[in-house]
């Protein structure tokens, strides 16, 4: 089941992705008008990343964006500027294969310093707004070798054709939080409504933390709640669908390293995202809101959740993941303040989680409504993980939460292959669910797990939870209850799907 489950997603995401080729034309029809947002085009220097020679008709014409462009207007006749950075002398790297790829370098045709000093937010900023104007494939190059200071920053679509944002070299935010805008701290770099956008590279993004993590209105500062405490998420993509991210290292995020709300057609893969185990909500890729996800062959060390899975997000896959030190993967928290909460079709495979504080883990508030359904863990390695399987419907940061009448109601998880070891201040499992809303077709196979070090804690917690285990289980799960329980079709009004 959970193959064809994940199959199945492949090929949702392969229809999603054809789907969205067509409905990205009509946005951009309607739209078209909205990418011309170039104001202070003026005060930039005027790209043109034409080589000099005659223009291979392989070639995109790329000039400096017109007043209003269009993507029905024949090409304009391209007379071909020298590049005002690089004194005219510099070829443009040859386009890759199809022939319509642009490169916008934004060292050569834009100016950037890439010195790790100078304030390079135009230049890149410039640059993409210029590809984001290009029909054709546009490529938005932060080159090998340099490192570029880049201030908060919006890149905003729709595009006219695709985008990509290939970095190379290392972007890195101001150190200073006393240096960022005070009305805007919630987000470094964002991409907004940038459909078909990628961001690509074998090169690093660093948020440069540390100032934020030691503000003093941090929790583990003491939690003095006056003032903001808002961190900026790293990278931020929203309402965007078709992203791909893939191949850079991303480091140091002030908050979350990535996070995805109300994206449709996500793809993440081959990322190393890492900062200190002690660094607060550093959550690696946080998704909400959003369908079609598929997160792969990537490796998370950080303060907080290795990816969290937050309301309204469909269809998740994750596979090839490597997470830890941190908090382990989990959906949640859900619910919070009375709020209707529906997440479905999660599945996790071959994960690898080590020296964390949970390893899979659901966690929802008192006093919610929704479900979360139809969530499989299969072939999960733990090593020294605190809570290696947890549900936990009692979420509560205060610890003097109230339980109430209604919670999330979670039904149909599978744990299967789940091995490995635990620490042992905490029991290997805990299923703790609702007394208003227990937990249903809750379901183990091949579950092993052992103590890393000191003796075994034979006893699972059980709370209201219905399954079964399908075969043995190291320790034996003795607690959960057989059937459904008596009010489930109450519960199954909560259902979202
Ligand atoms: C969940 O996945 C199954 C099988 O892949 C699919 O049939 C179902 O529509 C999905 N549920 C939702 C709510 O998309
Ligand atoms: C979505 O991605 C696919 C493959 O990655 C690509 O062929 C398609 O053109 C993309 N759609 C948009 C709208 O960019
Ligand atoms: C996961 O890793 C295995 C082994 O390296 C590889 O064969 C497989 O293709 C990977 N899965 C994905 C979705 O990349
Ligand atoms: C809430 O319910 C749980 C399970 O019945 C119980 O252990 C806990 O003490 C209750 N908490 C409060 C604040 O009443
Ligand atoms: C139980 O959960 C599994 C997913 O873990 C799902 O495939 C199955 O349909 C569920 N069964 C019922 C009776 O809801």
């Amino acid at each position: 089941m959970a193959r064809t489950t994940a199959i199945a997603l492949l090929v949702a995401l392969a229809v999603a992705s054809s789907f969205l080729v067509g409905g990205v034309h009509g946005v951009r029809t309607a739209r078209h008008h909205h990418a011309n947002k170039h104001s202070k085009r003026s005060t930039s220097p005027s790209p043109s990343p034409h080589a000099p020679g005659p223009a291979p008709s392989s070639r995109r014409h790329a000039h400096a964006p017109a007043p209003h462009p269009s993507r029905r207007s024949p090409p304009a006749p391209a007379p071909a500027a020298d590049p005002p950075s690089s004194g005219g002398d510099d070829p443009m790297p040859a386009p890759s294969s199809g022939g319509a790829t642009t490169v916008y370098d934004i060292v050569k045709d834009f100016g950037a310093a890439g010195d790790g000093v100078t304030d390079d937010t135009e230049a890149l900023k410039t640059a993409w707004d210029t590809a984001c104007q290009d029909a054709g494939a546009g490529v938005v190059l932060a080159g090998a070798g340099r490192s570029f200071l880049v201030r908060n920053t919006v890149f905003t679509g729709p595009c006219q054709g695709s985008v990509t944002l290939r970095v190379d070299g290392t972007i890195v935010a101001p150190s200073d939080p006393a240096s960022w805008p005070a009305n805007n701290r919630r987000s470094w770099l964002v991409f907004y409504r940038a459909d078909g956008v990628s961001l690509v590279g074998s090169g690093l993004i660093d948020g440069k933390g540390q100032k934020w993590w030691d503000l003093p209105c941090k929790p583990h500062k003491g939690g003095n709640t006056h003032g903001p405490c808002d961190s900026p998420v790293a990278m931020r993509f929203a309402i965007s669908n078709n992203v791909t991210v893939q191949g850079l290292k991303v480091q140091n995020s002030p908050e979350f390293h990535f996070r995805f709300d109300n994206c449709r057609g996500v793809r993440v893969d081959s990322l190393s995202i890492s900062s200190p185990a002690l660094s607060p909500n550093t959550d690696g890729i946080h998704v909400e809101n959003t369908q079609d996800v598929l997160i792969t062959n990537t490796v998370v060390s950080n303060g907080d959740d290795c990816v969290s899975i937050g309301a309204g997000t469909l269809n998740v896959h994750i596979e090839n993941v490597t997470c830890g030190p941190g908090h382990g993967i989990s959906i949640g928290s859900l619910g919070k303040a009375g709020t209707r909460a529906c997440v479905a079709n999660v599945t996790v495979r071959n994960a690898v989680i080590r020296h964390s504080d949970n390893g899979v883990r659901i966690k929802t508030w008192q006093g919610g409504s929704g479900s979360v359904s139809g969530v499989s863990f299969e072939g999960v390695r733990m090593d020294a993980v605190r809570n290696p399987i947890i549900i936990d419907q009692y979420y509560c940061l205060t610890k003097s939460c109230e339980n109430e009448t209604t919670a999330v109601f979670v039904s149909g998880v599978s744990y299967a292959g789940i091995r490995g070891t635990y620490d042992v201040r905490s029991p290997p499992i805990h299923f703790g669910c609702s007394d208003a809303v227990p937990c249903t077709n809750i379901t183990l196979s091949d579950v092993e797990l052992l103590p890393a070090s000191g003796d075994t804690v034979d006893d699972p917690f059980c709370w209201n939870v219905y399954g079964n285990a399908a075969t043995p289980t190291v320790p034996p799960v003795a607690c959960l209850t057989g059937g459904l329980p008596k009010n489930y079709e109450d519960n199954s009004n909560l259902k979202c799907y």
